[in-house]
């Protein structure tokens, strides 16, 4: 099969960057804003899951480079092609209200890698897609963590157009 690496695929790996660069901050205000009964459980948990997001965010950067793409590097970069959102801490959210933002994220990750995962197929980029499949079995066993906390099955995924 014929490894085509495509603007296309250039293109989802660095809206990519930019979404796990906003989530590794966003996991930080939960981290230290987090208060209740469960503080010690998700400060630590939180913490446990942006460490993860460091190093696929490092996987999918370098694959990036390996093709000859130019991976965001600043955080405006990464504000502008983010798919997820971020809010200032204003207002206190509970426990469960931070649990449910990161389990919508998550569902946006896992979705989005979902069709990376067909695009990558599709042009034949094996590596790439190896890597995807990866993230994504993380992806899917931090969303049954997250969905179990909150007495919840994991929302099933979005079938890649
Ligand atoms: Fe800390």
């Amino acid at each position: 099969m014929a490894m085509t690496q495509s603007k296309t695929t250039k293109t989802f790996l660095n809206q990519q960057v930019a979404n796990y660069g906003l989530f590794y901050t966003k996991l930080h205000q939960f981290h230290w804003y987090v208060k209740g009964h469960n503080f010690f459980t998700l400060h630590e948990k939180f913490e446990a899951l942006y460490d993860q997001v460091t190093l696929i965010v490092d996987d999918i950067a370098e694959r990036l480079l390996q093709i000859n793409g130019q991976p965001y590097s600043t955080l405006q970069e990464f504000l502008e092609h983010a798919t997820l959102k971020e809010k200032p801490y204003v207002k206190p959210l509970s426990e469960n209200e931070m649990v449910q933002t990161v389990i919508d994220d998550l569902e946006t990750l896992r979705d989005e890698l979902v069709e990376g995962i067909a695009l990558t197929d599709k042009e034949g980029d094996d590596v790439t897609n190896d890597m995807l499949i990866a993230t994504k079995s993380k992806l899917d066993k931090e969303l049954w963590f997250f969905s179990s906390f909150l007495g919840k099955d994991p929302v099933p995924q979005k079938n890649a157009k």
